[in-house]
Parts: C-alpha cells; structure tokens; sequence
C-alpha cells in the first residue's frame, strides 16, 4: 500500500505516462494468454498456426483455429483494467496504451490513444500483396468473421458451420491480387506495423512513467519498450501476478492482477488531483 502512494504521487507530477499491456490484462474476461500453465502455446504449436508457412500449407486449418479465437473474444467482455486503462488516458496530457492484444477490447473499452503493435483478429490482411482490409469491408467479404454473428453461434452452430461445415473455396480472396486472406494479427516471423512500432518506440523514449501489464515480456520488440523507456528515465511500473524478465529493472512491482490494481491507481490518482 506504501508502495501504491508512493507511485500515486509520482503519477500525480507526471505528465507523459505510457502503458504496455499483454493477454494477461484479458485473461479475467476469459481470453487465454499464450504462456504459463493454460496458456495457448502449451496447447497447440506456434508454427502450426501462426506462422505464413503453416497458412500457405493449410490455410483451412489455420482459419478454424482463428475463427475458434475470434468467437471467444466476441463472446468476451472488456474487464476492470481495460476501462481503468480507458479512464487513465483522460489523466494525463500525454497518455500512450501499447497493446499487444489482438483482441480489440482496449478500444471496447473506451480507450482511444492506443496502438495495436500485434495487429487486430477482425481485420483481414492479404499475406500476399500486404493489402488490408478494416473489420468492416472484411466482415462483408468474409461474412463467418463477423463479430455478431459469430457472439450468437451456439457451440453446436460454430461446430457445424465453421469446424466441419467449412471449406477451402469458402476462404476469403483478396480483391487486388486474388490470394487467400489472413486474420489481421502479426504473424511470427512477421514484421510489426511500421507506424505502430515507430510510434511505440518513440513514446517509450519520451515517457516518465511506463508501465508493463499483464505481459510475460519475452517476445520481441515489444519487450524492449520498457526497456527503453527505462534508459531513457523512466520509472518503470510492472502488473504481474508472475515474475517477467523484466521485474529486476523494474521501480515498482506489483504481483497482482491488472483488474485489481489498475482500478486502484486510477480510483487513488483521482482522489490526488
Ligand atoms: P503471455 O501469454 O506470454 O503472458 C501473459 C502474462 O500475463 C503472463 O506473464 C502472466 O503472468 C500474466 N497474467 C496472467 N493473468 C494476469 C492478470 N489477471 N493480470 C495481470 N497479468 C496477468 O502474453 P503476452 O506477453 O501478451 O503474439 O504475449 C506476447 C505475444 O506472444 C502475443 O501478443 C502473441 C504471442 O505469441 C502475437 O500474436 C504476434
Ligand atoms: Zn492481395
């Protein structure tokens, strides 16, 4: 709690606050993470599925499997930390969320001054000519990914209609160059949004506070921003019920979760102004 005032009151002289989040801070609306013991990656193989090798090979299989996920998220529920996080920005004259979520519920929640350094599972992005298409025109070319309609799929529907029901020739072909189309998330081996990352780095750079949430902080670049932000005097905050590679450099710690201690900060800094 000592440790909590402590960083209320360096917030409250602050002015450039960053904030890095991971699939942590949606695991408490039910979206797995990839690591740790239930995580994604323990269930299924990275390079089966997301990988542009593993899509050229069997494009079927890798777009059930998104579909699986875009339902989950569809059906999910923004949390505590996403809106704590959307009323954060409000507080600070300059306020940056870098998610690597591709889930989308930062910006369900309210928030606007974010970046999607991983990408967006509702957009469609052609592997081949690197043409995107937003949530909307992807959703009238590829009617099974809309949002509603998959939140309404009953498991026995998603089982019949996606699972078993399609087919290759029902993928999505893109509109320039004809090849099949891809969830809009950044694969491995894959390069992040150039204007994205660009920005992210630039803000890591300038921020006095940066805080790591919810983010095993290993997979690269996203995990030098706190890094950065750290060289460049930041004091660096983490949210983790877990220890990261991180938390050595890090100022303050807190080994909660970010729907706990996010609403805290945001309802204490409130009460400081
Ligand atoms: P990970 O699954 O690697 O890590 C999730 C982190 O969240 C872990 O450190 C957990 O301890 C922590 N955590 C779990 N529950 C939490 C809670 N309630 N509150 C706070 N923290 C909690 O997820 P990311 O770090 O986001 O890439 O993974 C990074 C990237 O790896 C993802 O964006 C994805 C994946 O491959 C792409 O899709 C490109
Ligand atoms: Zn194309």
């Amino acid at each position: 709690m000592e440790n909590l005032e402590r960083l209320i009151q360096l917030l409250g002289r602050s002015q450039f606050v960053s904030v890095l989040t991971g699939a942590g801070v949606s695991a408490e609306s039910g979206i797995p993470t990839f690591r740790g013991k239930d995580g994604l990656w323990n269930r299924y193989d990275p390079t089966e599925l997301a990988t542009l090798e593993a899509f050229e090979e069997n494009p079927l299989m890798v777009w059930k499997w998104y579909l699986w996920r875009m339902r989950l998220i569809a059906k999910a529920n923004p949390n505590h930390a996403h809106t704590a996080l959307a009323e954060m920005e409000s507080l600070f004259p300059e306020f940056l969320l870098i998610t690597q979520n591709v889930d989308g519920l930062h910006r369900r929640a309210g928030s606007k001054r974010f970046v999607e350094l991983h990408g967006n599972i509702f957009e469609g992005k052609c592997r081949y000519c690197g043409k995107r298409y937003s949530e909307e025109e992807f959703s009238r070319l590829f009617p099974l990914s809309d949002r509603e309609f998959l939140k309404r799929l009953t498991d026995e529907e998603f089982k019949e209609r996606v699972l078993e029901g399609l087919k290759e020739e029902d993928l999505p072909k893109c509109r320039w160059c004809g090849s099949f189309i891809g969830p809009g998330v950044v694969w491995f081996g894959e390069s992040l949004p150039e204007d994205a990352l660009q920005r992210a780095f630039q803000v890591a750079e300038k921020s006095e506070i940066f805080f790591s949430v919810g983010t095993s902080a290993v997979v690269q670049p996203a995990a030098s921003l706190p890094i950065v932000a750290k060289r460049n005097g930041a004091v660096l905050v983490e949210i983790n019920p877990e220890e990261t590679p991180i938390s050595s450099y890090c100022d303050f710690v807190f080994r909660d979760s970010a729907s706990k201690t996010l609403p805290s900060i945001v309802s204490m800094l409130r009460e400081h102004r």
